[in-house]
């Protein structure tokens, strides 16, 4: 059985260096993209300190429609030009956003939430969704955890057998 552990007491190195081998162990051989999302979304939130929420947006052709989670419950939808989440997925940008006080447009789905990190999920040159983590500490992401982010993010994408959108968010 997979047990995660807190990595609090580790520089920010080895928090993702341990981060990435065990997502590595959890997705090797699975290509479902839910039960990965969830996988990866309960590793990260169980591992890093500091975290109040981390999950997946999923691309439904129109939108951003909530996936996988933790933390408390979420905005069901997010429109490509709002939040946070819409920037990223609009600029295929990763959006590191010190003070979330200081966006224009930030959706607050936790009030707790003062720092936020969104990673664009592009698979075959098309937009997949969103993967996005807050915390309730103001500048509490740099780049290294950019970096270990988007790490996490392309170990997702290369479980993946789908082509975006997905079709159980499409629109029909
Ligand atoms: N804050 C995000 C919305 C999603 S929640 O943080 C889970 C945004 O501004 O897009």
């Amino acid at each position: 059985m997979f047990s995660s552990s807190s990595l609090a007491d580790l520089p920010k190195s080895a928090q993702y260096a341990s981060l990435l081998e065990q997502a590595q162990a959890l997705m090797s051989g699975e290509s479902n993209h839910i039960a990965n999302a969830a996988n990866m979304s309960a590793l990260v939130m169980a591992s890093l300190p500091e975290l109040n929420w981390a999950g997946f947006y999923f691309y439904d052709g129109e939108e951003l429609v909530l996936g996988p989670f933790q933390g408390k419950p979420a905005c069901l939808r997010i429109a490509l030009n709002r939040g946070v989440c819409g920037a990223a997925a609009t600029s295929r940008q990763t959006q590191l956003v010190p003070d979330v006080h200081v966006f224009p447009g930030h959706i607050a789905c936790d009030a707790a939430s003062r720092a936020e990190i969104v990673v664009p999920l592009i698979h075959t040159g098309q937009l997949l969704g969103v993967w996005d983590v807050d915390s309730p500490v103001a500048g509490r992401f740099d780049e290294e955890d950019q970096r270990g982010m988007q790490a996490l993010c392309n170990l997702f994408l290369q479980t993946l057998k789908v082509s975006a959108p997905i079709p159980e968010y499409t629109k029909s």
